[in-house]
């Protein structure tokens, strides 16, 4: 199969005759233009799609006016990225006026929720293809091409992609995702995505790690572990039969090179393990920064929201990583304005982020998403006014938080691996630190740096998102 891939790839770069598949012949010179939406595993998802395209001869392009095949790799988490994508489908019907031949692809989790009800919907849509159905992209468009609308939303309890060599799109080529499960089974109750994505599923090891060595070899150093719910990556080797952890996991990741960052994402605070947190210690390149949404700090809704931990047990697993790894940045997801929150739940979401002294947080009005068990089981009964003044309540306090824990910062050494140059001006470099934060120094003149060098820095100041640094040596 990659042999294929390469074979189609290079022919075609050498402009000469192609020699394939007939069947295919009709889609050399064609191409598609592809917009993400949603979570990183979404964006992971199109690099693994525009793979899959290009072994059957289709061209890529990042001008959706030139392009033959327009994509929209879509969210359904909450209303807004539902409506934002209806928004750029009216955008591209113009598009399409000027190119009948144009067509329009629904990929991802809209696809999935909506099936063919979006054909119904938006007329424009040609394709509705869901997360697991991604193989059967050129036979969809082939069908499309004759006019048939072509829906594929079937799920998999399988499929992962894992032969599949992701094409880096948009990348800095320093930091790349890698996608090493798919799917949930935890059903919080507000939640769209196992609905959208399916039972979970584990990527076998091998591939994961192959993934991450060929990245390191062309250049990359940081590689982000990708899953609803990384913790439980769990795969038995079909071989040995000896079962994989996702500390196991990790820890194979880790050992490719020193100088291969390792970050993951998300996970669940009921089920990240001591063994991972001692895993992340023991490896200086496993980065220092752990996204542990706590979505409420109220025991209460906690339950409502099916998350199977109380307050309480959750603090206690931010003081465990405080043990362990003191330096280690936390970062959380909260949701405001829940069914039934009260007043006192809210104050209890603000306690818990108080404690917790998350470096970030991403804020969210709770926001009904039909099929799910919130839908069906409770009212969503607080009115947006509330939702949205507990919102700007909970963002005010991260918003301190976060100047709290940059103001910690100043005077520290730090190791930043560079991503590129300063949107502000060339002279400057920008790169991160283990915790994820973003740090801006000066180019040394006498110094040779370069994207994906790393680098000693002391922190001076810092703005609300950046901290400035200087070189050290
Ligand atoms: N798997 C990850 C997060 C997936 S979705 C996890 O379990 O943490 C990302 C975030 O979107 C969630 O953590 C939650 O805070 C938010 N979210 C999910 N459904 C939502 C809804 N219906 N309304 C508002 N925010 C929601
Ligand atoms: Fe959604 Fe919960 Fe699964 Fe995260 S863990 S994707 S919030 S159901
Ligand atoms: Fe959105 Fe689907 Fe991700 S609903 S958040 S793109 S899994």
């Amino acid at each position: 199969m990659l042999e294929i891939v390469k074979k189609t790839i290079d022919e075609k770069r050498q402009g000469e005759a192609f020699s394939g598949d007939p069947s295919m012949e009709q889609t050399i010179g064609k191409k598609f233009f592809i917009e993400s939406y949603g979570c990183s595993m979404n964006f992971s998802d199109s690099e693994i799609i525009a793979s899959i395209l290009q072994a059957e001869g289709f061209g890529s392009t990042k001008n959706e006016e030139e392009a033959d095949l327009i994509f929209l790799n879509t969210c359904s988490i909450r209303e807004k990225a539902e409506l934002t994508v209806r928004k750029r489908l009216t955008e591209f019907r113009k598009l399409k006026k000027v190119r009948p031949t144009m067509l329009v692809g629904m990929l991802g989790c809209m696809a999935e929720r909506l099936k063919s009800k979006l054909l119904e919907e938006e007329k424009l849509v040609d394709m509705v293809v869901g997360p697991d159905a991604y193989r059967s992209l050129p036979a969809l468009i082939q069908e499309a091409e004759t006019g048939t609308k072509a829906v594929n939303v079937l799920l998999s309890r399988e499929e992962t992609y894992a032969d599949i060599s992701p094409v880096r799109l948009n990348s800095n080529g320093v930091s790349a995702f890698v996608s090493i499960m798919r799917g949930c089974n935890n059903m919080c109750t507000f939640c769209v995505v196992p609905f959208t994505r399916g039972r979970e599923r584990s990527r076998d090891d091998v591939t994961i790690v192959q993934e991450c060595q060929d990245l390191f070899d062309q250049g990359y150093r940081e590689v982000t572990l990708l899953g609803q719910n990384v913790d439980s990556y769990y795969w038995v080797d079909p071989q040995t039969n000896h079962p994989i952890d996702f500390a196991m996991l990790l820890e194979k990741v880790a050992k490719i090179s020193p100088l291969l960052r390792v970050r993951f994402s998300t996970s669940h605070p009921k089920d990240i393990t001591d063994k991972v947190l001692f895993t992340m210690r023991d490896h200086s390149n496993i980065c220092r920064y752990i996204h542990l949404p706590v979505q409420s700090g109220s025991t209460r809704l906690l339950q409502l929201m099916n998350r199977t931990y109380t307050r309480e047990w959750y603090l206690a697993k931010i003081r465990r990583i405080k043990e362990i790894m003191p330096d280690c940045a936390i970062s959380s997801d909260i949701i405001a304005g829940f069914c039934t929150e009260e007043e006192s739940d809210h104050l209890d979401t603000i306690d818990v982020m108080k404690q917790s002294a998350y470096e970030y947080s991403y804020m969210f009005v709770y926001s009904e998403r039909p099929g799910t068990l919130a839908a069906k089981r409770y009212t969503d009964d607080v009115d947006m006014e509330t939702k949205k003044r507990r919102l700007s309540e909970i963002v005010s306090i991260q918003n301190s938080l976060s100047f709290e824990s940059n103001r910690r910062d100043v005077g520290k050494i730090f190791e930043v691996l560079i991503e590129g140059e300063s949107k502000r001006s060339d002279k400057q470099w920008m790169g991160r630190n283990s915790q994820y934060k973003v740090m801006v120094f000066e180019k040394a003149e006498n110094q040779t740096h370069q994207k994906g060098d790393y680098v000693m820095v002391k922190v001076d100041d810092f703005t609300q998102a950046t901290l400035l640094c200087t070189i050290v040596n």
